[in-house]
């Protein structure tokens, strides 16, 4: 059977909370063997901990969403490494910027500095992190090109252009898609999936948002990335199995998860 993984989810939300444990079991029959859930608060980071405890095949990354940025403290810190020891914590995100929905000069600095906080901590427990970079790619590769030197990562939910993407590829990162490959204003996107390496790319559902076509409008949830494996088998003229086998080995390489 072929195996996925939902490098990118948010299972903890409430969308889910009449039929979770349905969820993962529908993920699972989907071959979605795998699923990581990430944070955006301290609150969601600490739910999502509590999740991939719970549930076998769930994995957690924690750490500070920047439309959630709040100028944090000594003890944030000291919380998210003490999850971050948890064997199913794998890494520090969803981190990074965000300027579609953040206009104002002073709040885009707290989003820089505590997107920078939480790569240096990231460095320090020594584990990759997950970027979300919305309309602010310039700053975003400026970041990590100085703070996340001899780190690795990925760009989720990847909005970029072609240079960008390849910049990111330069520096040893993966670029990861979800739903928005398979919409019909998904622009430059499939010609950037055509070309990149088979093995840079992560399939992410960031469900509940975002549901693939044929999906789309309705609740998103991890068997649907099934769909964004399809859509990247398409584009590529490739077996779904050659798809779903090398994502899943990215995700395990980055991730350091078996
Ligand atoms: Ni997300």
């Amino acid at each position: 059977m072929m195996e996925f993984v939902d490098t990118h989810t948010h299972l903890n939300d409430g969308k889910f909370d009449e039929d979770r444990a349905e969820a993962v079991a529908r993920a699972k029959a989907a071959g979605v063997s795998r699923i990581i859930n990430f944070g955006d608060t301290m609150q969601s980071s600490e739910a999502v901990v509590r999740l991939a405890e719970e549930y076998a095949g769930l994995f957690a990354g924690v750490g500070i969403h920047p439309e959630e940025a709040c100028e944090m403290t000594a003890e944030d810190d000291a919380r998210l490494a003490a999850w971050a020891a948890k064997p199913q914590v794998v890494a520090i995100g969803e981190i990074g910027l965000d300027y579609y929905w953040e206009k104002d000069a002073e709040k885009r600095l707290l989003q820089q500095r505590v997107f920078v906080r939480q790569l240096d901590l990231a460095r320090q427990l020594h584990l990759p992190v997950c970027i979300h970079d919305r309309e602010a790619h310039g700053d975003t590769l400026a970041i990590l090109k100085k703070e996340a030197r001899g780190m690795t990562g990925v760009l989720h939910c990847f909005s970029g252009s072609w240079e960008m993407a390849q910049e990111v590829l330069r520096m040893g990162w993966y670029l990861g898609v979800d739903g928005p490959l398979t919409y019909k204003n998904a622009a430059k996107l499939p010609e950037i999936v055509q070309k990149i390496p088979l093995d840079r790319l992560l399939l992410e559902t960031d469900a509940p948002y975002l549901a693939p076509v044929p999906k789309r409008g309705k609740r998103n949830e991890p068997a649907y990335v099934v769909h964004v494996a399809e859509k990247v088998a398409e584009l590529r003229n490739v077996p779904l199995g050659e798809i779903a086998a090398a994502t899943t080995q990215n995700a395990m390489r980055l991730y350091r998860i078996k």
